[in-house]
């Protein structure tokens, strides 16, 4: 595996999916053991499940919240950090909800699809809620119920992270994808921006996925010893 000196580059772009924190001890969503052959994402992942049983969605997430309390960030989510702390220009874009990257100490991190850590009134917008448990779950202006901040089957992405994400991929010189099946669009579609871009192309994922024939160099290994012997940043 060569190593890459960040220096060479001028704009890195780390594109992640589940995958990226699976060594933590964070299920996928597909494949053995993930979310969605546990859970029915129609009851607990989407608007009309909201709408028919807002506890029952809350007390799911709430569940997946208090997992990822007990889990820590590996060497790839600091490898990461390490990376965008020694270099100007460096976009992480996460489809992640776990907030993991922020806890490597990576200061900037697109969500494409939202976070755990935040809910949303419909009429008055996000709250951050970093609780174990949630703090309120009704809104304190209108005391509607507050739904996770999370994009769910059949949401919109956010406009403005839509937006910057694609700007950041289009103009970046080295992609870097890592843990994502890349079946989920329209986030599937952003390894081919960046491709059609001239960026060089990197995926980190054991497996091979639908979008492998875009990536210049494969890394058939886990995120968290791919990542640090990528980018051997010497610290
Ligand atoms: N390191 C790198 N990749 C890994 C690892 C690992 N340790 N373990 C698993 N993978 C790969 C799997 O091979 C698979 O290709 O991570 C990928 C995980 O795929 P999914 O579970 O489909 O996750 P993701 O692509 O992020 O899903 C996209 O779907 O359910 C929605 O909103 C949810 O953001 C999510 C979106």
């Amino acid at each position: 595996m060569h190593v890459i000196n960040p220096a060479d580059y001028r704009h890195i772009v780390f594109f992640t999916g589940a995958g990226m924190s699976a060594e933590s001890g964070i299920p996928t969503y597909r494949g053995k053991g993930g979310t969605w052959s546990a859970y029915n994402w129609e009851e607990y992942a989407c608007q009309e499940a909201f709408d028919r049983d807002p506890e029952k969605v809350l007390s799911f997430h709430e569940m997946r919240r208090r997992a990822v309390l007990a889990c820590e960030p590996h060497a790839g989510h600091y490898t990461i950090a390490r990376v965008q702390r020694g270099h100007p220009h460096v976009t992480v874009v996460t489809q992640n909800i776990d907030g993991m990257h922020q806890r490597a100490g990576c200061t900037q991190a697109l969500e494409l699809h939202g976070s755990l850590w935040r809910l949303r009134c419909s009429l008055h917008g996000a709250v951050e809620d970093l609780g174990e448990t949630y703090r309120s779950v009704t809104c304190s202006e209108c005391g509607q119920w507050l739904r996770p901040d999370i994009i769910w089957f059949g949401d919109m992405l956010d406009p403005e992270v839509t937006r910057m994400s694609i700007a950041a991929i289009a103009e970046c010189d080295l992609f870097v994808s890592i843990g994502t099946s890349g079946v989920v669009w329209p986030a599937a579609g952003y390894p081919e921006i960046a491709r059609n871009n001239g960026a060089y192309c990197i995926e980190i994922n054991p497996e091979a996925s639908p979008l492998s024939h875009l990536y210049d160099e494969h890394l058939r290994h886990p995120a968290g010893t791919a990542l640090p012997s990528l980018f051997d940043t010497g610290q």
